[in-house]
């Protein structure tokens, strides 16, 4: 086996980001070594959540390590998220959130509360988890990734022409 590799983090408007994810049909040495290269990216980064798409592979594939920043003192397990589902979606709030491949922007966005999710684990075993909080909020936004869809989406009309706006103007400047 190769040692892992910090894979290329794409970045909007990279169109691999726009397309919905495919599933995962089996979990062999090459997915492994994705999930390996994904988790070794996002702690590079550094980031709580990175999807596959965020790398070029347009599967069904996420992993989340929210570590202490919920809480000091208090390490959360990385998570592995195969082919997840929203089981279900409770609650709203809205808090501040930023992504690896829309660098330089945080913005506040409205969520659920809560969330149920089913995925499957790196040893393609089904597991439920159900989160409030951070995780709650890692959880939806990597699951909207592989859906094509990013936090920019979420945010108000006003937010998102200030946003368009800024992008026009930087790729203006870097043609
Ligand atoms: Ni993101």
């Amino acid at each position: 086996m190769e040692p892992m590799a910090i894979r290329e983090i794409k970045t909007f408007p990279d169109p691999v980001l726009r397309k919905k994810t495919a599933a995962v049909g089996a979990i062999d040495e090459e997915l492994c070594r994705l999930i390996d290269d994904m988790v070794e990216t996002m702690h590079a980064a550094p980031g709580v959540g990175l999807a596959a798409n965020q790398v070029g592979v347009p599967l069904q594939v996420a992993v989340i390590d929210i570590g202490d920043h919920e809480e000091e003192g208090k390490k959360r397990p990385l998570v592995v998220l195969i082919n997840p589902e929203v089981v279900s979606l409770e609650g709203t709030v809205v808090a501040e959130e930023g992504c690896l491949s829309v660098p330089d922007l945080t913005e506040k966005v409205k969520r659920a509360a809560r969330i149920k999710v089913r995925a499957k684990d790196r040893a393609g075993k089904t597991f439920e988890l159900e989160a409030d909080g951070l995780m709650a909020k890692a959880l939806q936004h990597e699951i909207d990734h592989l859906n094509g869809i990013l936090f920019i989406d979420r945010l108000s009309p006003i937010k998102k022409s200030i946003f368009r706006r800024r992008m026009k103007k930087a790729m203006a400047e870097t043609a």
